[in-house]
């Protein structure tokens, strides 16, 4: 099953969002197979946004996101990259269609609350930048029989 790398940026954590957004995830049918609050580094960031440094926001997001604890977790599910994706809505806060996790809880072009991995590669890196081996869990079929049709080969 496809997992993805999501950060509760450092304003969910400050706005009490974070029960909030982790709601979200849990009543779609995600599992939680990872799990931690973490400072994260400067050095950290500045190689997580890497595609986005010489931009004229990469410096205030890098403060942004070293500005305060961040909650990391690793969501598992069908299509889990483009679902979280749709659910975060777009970047800036204004723009996100209400129903969404941007669009819901933020205005701001910047403080937008959540990072989400954007495709299946770079999912499975991010992941594996935040998390050791050790830190992630596996659920049994049980845990999603009423999530998905699990009679054919492949969850439907
Ligand atoms: P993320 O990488 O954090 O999941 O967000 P995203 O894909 O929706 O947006 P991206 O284009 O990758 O931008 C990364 C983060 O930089 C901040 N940003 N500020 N014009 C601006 O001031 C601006 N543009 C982007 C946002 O915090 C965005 O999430
Ligand atoms: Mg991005």
């Amino acid at each position: 099953m496809e997992r993805t790398l999501v950060f509760l940026k450092p304003d969910a954590v400050r706005r009490a969002l974070v029960g909030d957004i982790i709601l979200r995830f849990e009543r779609k049918g995600f599992s939680i197979v990872g799990l931690k609050m973490v400072q994260l580094s400067e050095e950290f960031v500045r190689g997580h946004y890497a595609q986005h440094r010489g931009k004229d926001f990469y410096e205030p997001l890098v403060r942004y996101v070293v500005s305060g604890p961040v909650v990391a977790m690793v969501l598992e599910g069908k299509n889990a990259v483009s679902v979280v994706r749709k659910m975060m809505g777009e970047t800036f806060g204004c723009d996100s269609a209400p129903g969404t996790i941007r669009g819901d809880l933020a205005l701001s072009n910047r403080f937008n609350l959540i990072h989400g991995s954007d495709t299946v590669e770079t999912a499975e890196r991010e992941v594996r930048a935040f998390f050791s081996e050790d830190e992630l869990v596996r659920y049994d079929e049980d845990a999603t029989r009423w999530i998905y049709d699990q009679s054919a080969s492949e969850p439907v």
